[in-house]
């Protein structure tokens, strides 16, 4: 029995092909395996110990790219943050109010959390002036979103495109207090908001569609923040001026990143596999839910909380999935994990349809797009929906030359999809896992062992 071979072949231009031979027959995924921590609890734990007085502790940060981008930009706006490369991270925050004006852009590199979330924090923030950018990928990205229920606020800001685009500056105003009702459930505007709020005189209150991931609300009240949470109405009102204080944040592992591991022991006959130490906040798991809905055996075990975030180990084992319909208020719940549910739903019997999903198109890239350009090619029957994708598994995938489009999420979903598709697959410009998940190939190869 031939073993898989997987080879990572960095190019003159620096890019990363990820190359996936798969062998005829008797590859199956085992082990206990852990995945790094979650990245929008990392974010928010670098930003908050930075406006906090005092110490920060961050165990378990996520040592990706898009942290460092977070770490680089509150280092220019005054915080001390140790070098993002031990399990413990150090920041000494630099108190509500205080930022020092940066000498140069921040950079929010590739990542719309960094970006959103500190546009909130730099608007509120009077008498000084910022200016904000990022990769192409999050310059084309919309800013609008955050933008307008800043100028509700009384926020000055100004960018490409009617202030639309970054590269945006900001002059930091005294903010008033408003209730805005976003038209789609976005944690990244509502915490925006939030954070706007955070340093306003006032209650701010969001109101949102559908329940989206609540990370800052349950770490703005472990720093010390004031706020109050309508779950009839998916509601959160800050009230302005609280003082926050250094905390040790413990920070789980990814359920975006699982997602890989579990879609992937699903599918790949004869598979078992832990993923250990997930972080399991119901509004994150609609992921679990889809999976459970396509006949996936998943099972949590060693269910526990730490530090205020429910965390558990998740068991997979093959065994045959079949189509659903994803659509609705679960979408959000699942919003990063539908490019990998539609390399579940190739391999399942059946038309999955996945709908209400068009927030997809405004991602690193146009997820649906990319999904079903890339899965195409290796043989799989998608089609583009306006906001979502119709996918007929079942017909065995090929592999094929892809590419991730510089999009993290794609080149990881189009590796799994390589684990269980005859032949070899190449993956271009597959560096771009190290956005959220480093160590991607390494706990690939460990698997396939
Ligand atoms: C995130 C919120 C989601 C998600 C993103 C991280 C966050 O974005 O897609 O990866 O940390 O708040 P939206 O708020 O745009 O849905």
């Amino acid at each position: 029995m031939s073993a898989i071979v997987i080879t990572l072949e960095t190019q003159a231009n620096s890019s990363d092909h990820l190359i996936i031979q798969r062998p005829a027959a008797g590859l199956s995924l085992q082990g206990r395996i852990r995945v790094p921590g979650d990245k929008s609890i990392s974010h928010r734990a670098l930003m908050l110990g930075a406006i906090a007085e005092g110490e920060t502790q961050i165990q378990g940060l996520l040592l990706g790219e898009d942290p460092r981008s977070t770490a680089a930009c509150f280092r220019a706006l005054g915080a001390e943050i140790s070098e993002l490369n031990t399990e413990l991270v150090t920041v000494k925050g630099i108190g509500l109010g205080n930022f020092q004006e940066p000498i140069d852009v921040l950079d929010a590199g590739n990542s719309g959390t960094t970006m959103r979330l500190m546009l909130g924090l730099l608007a509120s923030h009077p008498g000084r002036f910022f200016t904000v950018t990022g990769d192409s990928s999050l310059r084309s990205r919309p800013m609008s979103r955050v933008v307008k229920p800043l100028q509700q606020m009384g926020a000055q800001i100004w960018g490409r495109k009617g202030n639309t685009l970054a590269p945006l500056a900001i002059q930091g105003q005294a903010l008033q207090p408003i209730h805005y009702h976003s038209p789609i459930a976005s944690a990244q505007v509502k915490s925006c908001i939030l954070l706007a709020g955070l340093n306003t005189e006032g209650q701010t209150t969001v109101t949102e569609p559908a329940l989206s991931r609540d990370h800052s609300e349950r770490m703005l009240r472990a720093y010390g923040a004031e706020l109050s949470i309508d779950p009839d109405t998916n509601s959160v009102t800050i009230t302005g001026g609280a003082k926050l204080y250094g905390q040790t944040v413990i920070v789980p592992g990814d359920i975006s990143s699982a997602a890989f591991w579990l879609v992937a022991g699903a599918i790949v006959p004869g598979s078992d596999l832990v993923v250990e130490n997930v972080g399991v906040n119901p509004t994150r798991t609609g992921i679990l839910e889809a999976l459970a809905l396509m006949g996936a055996d998943i099972q949590l075990e060693n269910q526990r909380e730490v530090a205020g975030e429910p965390v558990a180990d998740i068991r997979v084992r093959s065994g045959g999935l079949k189509s659903c319909t994803i659509a609705g208020d679960i979408i959000p719940r699942l919003i990063d994990e539908i490019p990998i549910l539609a390399v579940a739903a190739a391999f399942a019997e059946g038309t999955t349809i996945i709908r209400d999903a068009e927030e997809l198109r405004v991602k690193e890239s146009d997820r649906i797009t990319v999904m079903a350009q890339q899965l195409n090619k290796m043989g799989a029957k998608i089609s583009e929906l306006p906001d979502g994708m119709e996918i007929t598994g079942g017909t065995p995938l090929v592999g094929a030359a892809v590419d991730s489009h510089t999009d993290h999420r794609i080149a990881m979903s189009l590796a799994i999809a390589a684990l269980n598709a005859i032949g070899t697959t190449t993956i271009h410009r597959a560096e771009a896992a190290a956005i959220s998940y480093p160590n991607f190939t390494n706990t690939l190869r460990e698997i396939c062992q």
